[in-house]
């Protein structure tokens, strides 16, 4: 159960951890993303499908603040319970948000780590940038990561280019969990793995997910993903946003023309 089922059990109004109004970014007609809007409640998963070039990894670089939106607003409530109006912010307190309570999760792990230091060295980064400085705890703090991710942790002061993909995407996550986030963006995180290595990281990210009670929006073009991972889905379409709402409903009754082709289209052998 997410943290935002258990206040609605108690009957305690829940507030948005982000929301977002008509954010839109167009590189050309229907390039880029258009008057997309939602909520997001603590804990909860949002999934955003849709064929390439339906510009989901735009929107998802609008949504963390990577880059400036032509319109529209996203107001991030943080932990001490201030509203932040994201593009209002300035550069440092953006910065300051993705390496403290968010986190983003690259499809490819050579842009989310930094391969020329040790894999210790890439957990402790973002501990050291909250002021954490002895070195005990950095060290305990990594091996304890790298067995939360299933790495051996001997490996701690190895580079990350001697490791297999799929390790080096797991040392990603714990790259950004170890300073426990509240919300992580993931763009294609199982992309470029092969299919049991997209299994078992997927297994780990939903134990993680529920654990660490984790808002996510996650990009993906696999509905299994999808349906492993999210609560809720957004399916783009060339730049909109045709269909959004609980994942089973999408994925076992699609409204929307373009979501029915895409859940058909899955199904076919
Ligand atoms: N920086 C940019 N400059 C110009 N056009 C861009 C830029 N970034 C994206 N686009 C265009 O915007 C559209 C949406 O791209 P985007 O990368 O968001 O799609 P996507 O849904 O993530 O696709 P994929 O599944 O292939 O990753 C595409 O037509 C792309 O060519
Ligand atoms: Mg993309």
């Amino acid at each position: 159960m997410s943290a935002a089922e258990k206040l609605q059990l108690h009957n305690e109004p829940v507030q948005p951890l982000f929301s977002v109004r008509d954010l839109t970014l167009l590189y050309g007609p229907e390039k880029g993303c258009q008057g997309v809007s939602f909520d997001l409640y603590p804990g909860e998963v949002l999934g955003i499908v849709g064929e390439s070039g339906s510009g989901k990894s735009t929107l998802l670089s609008l949504l963390s603040g990577r880059c400036p939106p032509d319109r529209g607003t996203v107001s991030y409530r943080n932990s001490d319970g201030r509203l932040v109006d994201l593009y209002s912010a300035s550069e440092a307190q953006r910065r300051t948000l993705l390496r403290t309570e968010w986190g983003f999760v690259e499809q490819n792990p050579r842009d989310g780590l930094r391969m020329g230091v040790s894999a210790g060295a890439n957990i402790g980064e973002r501990l050291m940038a909250q002021g954490v400085r002895h070195y005990g705890e950095l060290r305990a703090a990594g091996i304890d990561w790298l067995s939360q991710v299933e790495i051996d942790p001997l490996r701690i002061d190895d580079l990350p280019r001697t490791f297999s993909g799929g390790m080096q995407q797991r040392l990603q996550i714990a790259r950004n969990l170890v300073s426990s986030p509240r919300l992580i963006f993931m763009d294609e995180p199982t992309g470029g793995l092969d299919v049991s290595v997209q299994a078992r990281l997927l297994d780990l990210l939903r134990g993680l997910v529920r654990e660490l009670d984790l808002a996510v929006v996650i990009v993906t073009h696999d509905l299994a993903v999808a349906r492993l991972l999210a609560d809720r889905l957004m399916v783009m379409r060339r730049s909109h946003v045709v269909e959004a709402g609980l994942t089973d409903q999408i994925l076992d009754d699609p409204q929307h023309p373009y979501s029915q082709l895409l859940v058909s289209s899955v199904l076919q052998p």
